[in-house]
């Protein structure tokens, strides 16, 4: 499964690519809002670090719109996945994108019906919002699976971002339904090195050769 961090902060983009286990970023409104930074400034720095898949988020709410708007972000960069958000006229959009070698990302995806939408428009993700579902009450893994389970029937080719996960069981959750890519927040991802027996045992290890003949 290939991890992707969920960030617009260029300090987090950096230090967590340095690590060696991203594979992409996404962003969305609220993340670029959040850094008090002009959006194509940001874009432009993530954009020099990662070496992968950046998902950047169009804002427009019409198909026509949604395409020059995609159409501009792509030419931003290689690596430029455009995120449209699930909506008629986001799909429509899409479709066209996609028609032209632009890869695209479908977010705020909370039914199995709307991915099967979005895979027949061809998008290259889609983006299953887990903790949110979670949070009103149903089982967010589940749309994951479902989803997983349609495409595979139909043998499609979009890739399944599991998105708006909260915590690291939500990733093991996620590998082990088969979804495509994890998008996390960094403590998520910094959280997933960590297990107290590593330190316990390490740190035994370390005390039992302070003690061995120098
Ligand atoms: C994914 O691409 C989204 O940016 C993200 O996961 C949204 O989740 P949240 O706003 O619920 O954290």
């Amino acid at each position: 499964m290939k991890l992707f961090l969920d960030s617009a902060h260029v300090s987090e983009v950096r230090e967590a690519w340095s690590w060696g286990i991203i594979d992409g970023v996404t962003t969305n409104p609220s993340h670029v809002s959040k850094t008090g930074r002009k959006a194509l400034d940001v874009y432009a720095e993530i954009l020099d670090i990662v070496d992968g898949p950046v998902s950047l988020e169009t804002i427009a709410l019409t198909a026509p719109e949604i395409i020059d708007e995609g159409r501009a972000l792509a030419k931003l960069h290689k690596n430029v996945v455009v995120k449209v958000p699930l909506l008629k006229e986001g799909l429509k959009a899409v479709k066209v994108l996609s028609a032209e070698g632009i890869k695209t990302n479908v977010t705020v995806t909370f039914s199995p019906l709307q991915a099967l939408l979005a895979a027949k428009c061809g998008a290259t993700y889609i983006s299953p919002f887990v903790g949110r579902l979670d949070a009103v009450g149903h089982t967010g893994m589940d749309l994951v699976e479902q989803i997983r389970a349609i495409y595979d029937n139909y043998g499609f080719q979009t890739e399944i971002i599991a998105a708006a996960l909260r915590h690291p069981t939500h990733v093991l959750d996620c590998a082990l339904a088969g979804a495509d890519i994890s998008t996390m927040a960094f403590d998520i991802l910094d959280q997933l090195y960590n297990h107290p027996l590593t330190d316990i045992v390490l740190n035994q290890f370390l005390t039992d050769w302070a003690k061995v003949p120098k």
